[in-house]
């Protein structure tokens, strides 16, 4: 093991590609400058296709969790109700900003590794007419599960005047979003994920709806304030210091999508997750999550013979790769591996191959070149 090389496969903070580590050793330059406006002018447009929107992609300096309470405190009125639905650890973390804010929450709980079926939440809304607001996760990171927020939108426009705002922390940049034309209001994402950045950026758009609703919230809040953001944005600036650094890597990480091509990188990602799990199925590992509900940027695999957290430190001591646990009752339980962002099938390869060795060292025999011969097959066959 070089002391040095990290193997970074976990749903996020993500690898960054070197070209955006060296654009973001730029130097410092003064954030009221015309290089930072020239900066955000050429980001602004880029921006918009990777979510799909003519709305302009308001940049936050905070983590993913800045981006949700700023969805919350933004389109929630004191006294309203929401629906949260829950598919796992970021699901309830909308509940705990609701709660937090004093807001009436109803909580739609789905088992964890499940994907919610649309359906029931057209039932709970059309027998709970007051709901403003309905959050849901896009990739819900803490069960490898992408839930459907097309049809989802759907059934909530259809049943309800609500508003739609889904957390796509872990989904945007992997997975292909028409935030526009689904009928998403407000879509938040982070910049440490598929967008290939490190930590530290929030990104929120939101939709005209959404936004004749926030134009007459009163709801205070300083910095987490939306409007102050579109209206300095229209001038390519931000209400506050932008994380300038972290702008200059954002620049070459449009580049980058641009380069492939955002279908080639939505496909890019669905062969990784392919690749995943016919490994696992050759090797016979359960995986926590049905092929239809899986999420193209995180695999959660469940065993039934092994210690997961073994295989981690394993892992981690043997070869300095990182994979991560499960959270909440899934602690123990599960393991879940991070294919989104700078990552490509060959890393795929290269994950399922270390495991083999690792999942042999702690006790679990498994033939080796099984799981990765599976994963061969399905990149030669191209991996869809
Ligand atoms: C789906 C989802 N939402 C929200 C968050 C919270 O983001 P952060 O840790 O950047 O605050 C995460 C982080 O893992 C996430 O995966």
């Amino acid at each position: 093991m070089q002391p040095d090389q990290q193997f970074l496969r976990i749903p996020g903070p993500t690898p960054v590609p070197p070209s955006v580590q060296r654009a973001m050793n730029q130097p410092m330059i003064g954030h009221r400058d015309q290089e930072t406006k020239d900066l955000l002018h050429r980001i602004k447009p880029k921006l918009k296709p990777v979510f799909g929107t003519e709305q302009d992609v308001l940049i936050i300096a905070g983590s993913g969790t800045a981006g949700l309470e700023t969805a919350v405190v933004n389109a929630v009125h004191p006294g309203d109700e929401v629906l949260v639905i829950v598919t796992g650890a970021f699901g309830d973390r909308f509940v705990q900003i609701c709660n937090e804010h004093q807001i009436e929450t109803h909580r739609f709980d789905i088992e964890w590794g499940e994907a919610v079926k649309p359906e029931l939440i057209a039932d709970y809304l059309r027998q709970h007419t007051g709901i403003k607001a309905v959050f849901a996760t896009f990739c819900e990171t803490s069960t490898g599960v992408l839930n459907p927020v097309k049809e989802l939108a759907d059934v909530i426009h259809k049943q309800s005047d609500a508003l739609f705002i889904v957390d796509g922390v872990s989904a945007i940049g992997g997975a292909d979003v028409k935030m526009d034309d689904w009928g998403i209001d407000i879509l938040i994402t982070g910049s440490q994920k598929a967008m290939m950045l490190p930590p530290g950026l929030t990104f929120a758009v939101v939709s005209e709806r959404a936004w004749q609703v926030i134009e007459t919230n009163d709801r205070p809040s300083f910095y987490f304030n939306l409007t102050k953001y579109r209206k300095q944005l229209e001038n390519d600036a931000t209400p506050f210091t932008p994380a300038v650094s972290l702008l200059f890597g954002l620049k070459q990480v449009l580049a980058l999508f641009e380069e492939e091509g955002l279908d080639t990188v939505f496909a890019r990602h669905e062969r990784m997750k392919n690749m995943t799990r016919a490994a696992f199925r050759a090797l016979n590992i359960p995986l926590l999550t049905t092929d239809q509900a899986a999420s193209p940027t995180v695999t959660a695999v469940r065993p039934d013979d092994f210690d997961p957290d073994a295989l981690r430190n394993e892992l981690k001591k043997e070869f300095n790769m990182t994979v991560a646990g499960g959270q909440q009752h899934l602690k123990g339980h599960i393991f879940r591996i991070g294919h989104m962002g700078y990552c490509s099938p060959a890393d795929i390869l290269q994950v399922i191959g270390i495991i083999e060795v690792a999942l042999n060292k702690i006790g679990k025999t498994v033939k080796l070149g099984t799981g990765v011969g599976a994963a061969q097959e399905m990149m030669l066959s191209g991996g869809i």
